[in-house]
């Protein structure tokens, strides 16, 4: 007998102080697998605590007499006006988290003003997530790769068809990382994975056997054919070293996401700030940077953009709010984001997006 997962139905506004009180309010409403699953890292999460640790690297330098008054976060990316430089990073499940799953989330993060990436291991179909946020909300899809290019082909259409307007290629994933949490708590999957459904189904699933039901021989070629085939941006997403870009940017990538997946892969590498020093400098503004991972401060979104990211993404920190608030909570994390950066921003002498992208840190030797 199939035991049907439950999990927190919340939806309104949320009592909280900062991202770390939500990660604890958190474990309270999902159930044990779930939130391990979310909450996890990989190994002995090394990477996982250097991505908070590593924004303590570089220094911002407050500044005064500079004029400034009432920052504004917005920016326009890719001629979408956004409130902020704060994306949705691509995140499998949401149903682990609120019943409403990524309907919520998506919705959560339209109402703030911002970009959802829709996961390929999303709980909801294409069309679900794009009914919830409406038709003007903006949205990317990112895309697990089928090792069958004809179920390749399909998904990338209802994506385009569903209004995506870039397709993010994650690389990075192609085995799991030692998720040993999982390990412990017995976790597979407890929810269908729609989007899916003709290469895996995901109930029952362990993380690695997900993994091993995709593509994992991902080479530049599958940049080319994503950009055939959806006639869309791609963003390739998981780089952290100036090889890579190179390798992503001569298949054609419109974009890098520089990621280590939350410290979810490859325990024992760099935080992904760290790496965005080396990414930036080898992207040489030939196209965007999004940059992910360890994101719990508006001082973090502040110091990846003034080391060169475009758009900063946020990955748990929304979930734990979709959990504890459903929409209403989602876009109530963007909000706390947005307004830990305009205090940042005033304090940091930048009126701008565009300041902050000429403010000089400081790197901090004394670590
Ligand atoms: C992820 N991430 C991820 N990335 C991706 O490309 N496709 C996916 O389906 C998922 N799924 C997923 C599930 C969960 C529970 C987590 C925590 C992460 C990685 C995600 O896009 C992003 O890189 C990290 O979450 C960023 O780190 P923070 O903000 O969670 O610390
Ligand atoms: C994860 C996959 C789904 O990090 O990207 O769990």
């Amino acid at each position: 007998m199939t035991t049907v997962y439950t999990t927190s139905n919340a939806e309104g506004p949320i009592d909280f102080i900062n991202m770390y009180d939500l990660e604890e309010m958190a474990k309270e409403v999902i159930p044990k697998g779930g939130y391990g699953y979310i909450n996890s890292g990989a190994g002995d999460v090394f990477t996982y605590r250097e991505n908070e640790r590593a924004f303590d690297h570089r220094l911002i330098i407050p500044h005064v007499l500079k004029d400034v008054e009432l920052p504004t976060t917005e920016v326009t990316f890719m001629d979408e006006k956004l409130r902020a430089p704060i994306i949705m990073a691509p995140i499998a499940a949401h149903g682990l988290a609120n019943m409403k799953g990524e309907e919520a989330t998506a919705k959560g993060v339209a109402d703030f003003g911002s970009i959802f990436s829709i996961s390929s291991y999303a709980s909801r179909t294409i069309a679900q997530i794009r009914e919830a946020a409406g038709p003007e909300a903006c949205q990317w899809f990112q895309l697990y790769m089928s090792k069958d290019d004809g179920i390749n082909i399909d998904i990338l259409a209802q994506a385009k068809a569903s209004g995506a307007k870039a397709i993010i290629l994650t690389a990075d994933a192609t085995v799991g990382g030692n998720r040993e949490t999982d390990k412990r708590n017995g976790f597979t999957f407890p929810l269908p994975m729609p989007i899916v459904q003709a290469y895996q189904s995901g109930v029952g699933q362990t993380m690695d056997a997900v993994y091993g039901s995709s593509k994992q021989k991902l080479s530049p070629r599958d940049v080319e054919f994503i950009a055939k085939n959806s006639s869309l941006p791609v963003f390739v997403k998981g780089i952290q070293s100036e090889e890579d870009v190179e390798r992503a940017l001569s298949a054609g990538a419109n974009g890098i996401w520089v990621s280590n997946h939350g410290g979810r892969q490859l325990d024992g590498g760099p935080a992904t700030f760290d790496s965005l020093q080396y990414v930036a400098r080898a992207v040489d503004k030939r196209v965007p940077i999004i940059f992910d991972s360890g994101v719990r401060r508006g001082q973090h979104v502040f110091k990846a953009i003034a080391s060169g990211a475009d758009l900063v993404a946020i990955g748990r920190p929304a979930i734990y709010g979709l959990a504890l608030g459903g929409a209403a909570g989602v876009k109530q994390v963007f909000e706390f984001f947005q307004k830990e950066l305009e205090m940042v921003m005033q304090l940091a002498g930048t009126q701008t997006v565009a300041d902050i992208t000429q403010a000089k840190l400081r790197a901090n030797h004394y670590i």
